[in-house]
């Protein structure tokens, strides 16, 4: 079956269809028309109902200002460990880093940027992960936007560089909506590697795959799996986080899922008690393919994924109670 055909979106015929050219009007309109649901009896964007948020949160002068200005330049570094069976003893204590859903060109700068990676570079990682959605413009006019969207782009290649250690990526839904050819370059100039359905060895038996976001581009496990020896731990970077249903549906060889996509909801609204994912918050909007991990880890069986909550903001420039993040992770022997 269409590895898309798990997942329905209202993109998802264009990429059945033949013809890039349809295709390529298809990812245009998703990108006007982001996020199309009913709430209530009509029709209203995700888009709309964050500034609905954002409006909101402005009736307060101060809410509005901590929400625009403070929470959203206060990067939050997590620290995880992942106690995965069967990993290799000699990974024990291996420390690897994620950053996600950057989205230069919209609130996030290449200043901002660098800092994030500076702050990496702190953290005595082996290994960054970068899990998509790099780049977001806001601009109506569609070749003046490609333009931007570019220029962009291009901001990103020397605070990446700034890394000290290797980098690995994958594409974003974004990435694809406005053509993935700019982003492959600007990861090439940065030296960062791009896994489009494939894999790598990033230890001795510890590989790291990686698919084409589901949401406009083409996943593909089974190509991204191929090389990976079976025995291996392997780990998955997939920018939407409910790819992960596909991967239990498949039964796939994977220990843990690595996403981003929600950027966790970006305004989440305290609740006295827990809810089923045991946070004592819940966010109003999630978007599509984020609904079932927005944010965090989940253990589902013997495999885990994590969401991470972005560094940048769209399509509102704000954030309450839940602020960029950048994660680290430290692997362990279960
Ligand atoms: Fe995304």
């Amino acid at each position: 079956m269409n590895e898309q055909m798990h997942l329905s979106s209202a993109v998802e015929p264009a990429l059945a269809s033949s013809g890039d050219e349809r295709l390529e009007k298809r990812l245009e309109l998703a990108y006007e028309q982001e996020n199309a649901h009913s709430f209530g009896p009509r029709l209203i964007s995700r888009r709309s109902l964050m500034w609905m948020i954002g409006g909101l949160l402005s009736t307060s002068a101060v809410g509005a200002g901590y929400a625009r200005f403070v929470e959203p330049a206060h990067v939050q570094i997590d620290s995880v460990t992942l106690a995965i069976a069967g990993l290799p003893a000699s990974c024990a204590g291996k420390r690897i880093a994620q950053i996600s859903d950057i989205h230069i060109g919209a609130y996030f700068q290449p200043e901002d940027a660098a800092a994030a990676i500076q702050r990496v570079n702190q953290l005595d990682v082996d290994l960054l992960m970068l899990t998509g959605d790099f780049v977001t413009v806001r601009e109506r006019d569609r070749s003046r936007r490609s333009e931007l969207r570019t220029q962009a782009l291009m901001s990103l290649v020397e605070p990446l560089r700034l890394a000290q250690m290797p980098m690995v990526a994958v594409s974003g839904n974004h990435d694809h909506w406005g053509g993935v050819d700019p982003v492959v370059r600007m990861l090439n100039e940065a030296g960062v590697h791009l896994l489009r359905n494939e894999a790598m060895p990033i230890d001795d038996g510890l590989w790291l795959a990686g698919v084409e976001d589901v949401w406009g581009g083409r996943p593909d496990l089974g190509a991204a799996l191929r090389d990976a020896p079976a025995g291996a731990t392997t780990l998955l970077m997939s920018h939407s986080p409910d790819y992960f249903d596909n991967v239990i549906q498949r039964n796939a060889p994977i220990a843990v899922q690595f996403s981003g996509h929600t950027h966790g909801g970006q305004v989440r609204l305290p609740r006295p008690t827990p809810g089923p994912d045991g946070l004592f918050s819940y966010a109003l909007i999630v978007p599509e393919y984020g609904k079932r991990y927005p944010i965090g880890l989940r253990r589902v069986g013997e495999r885990i994924v994590y969401t991470n909550r972005g560094l940048g903001s769209w399509p509102i420039p704000y954030r309450f109670n839940c602020p960029p993040e950048i994660t680290v992770f430290t692997l362990q022997q279960a």
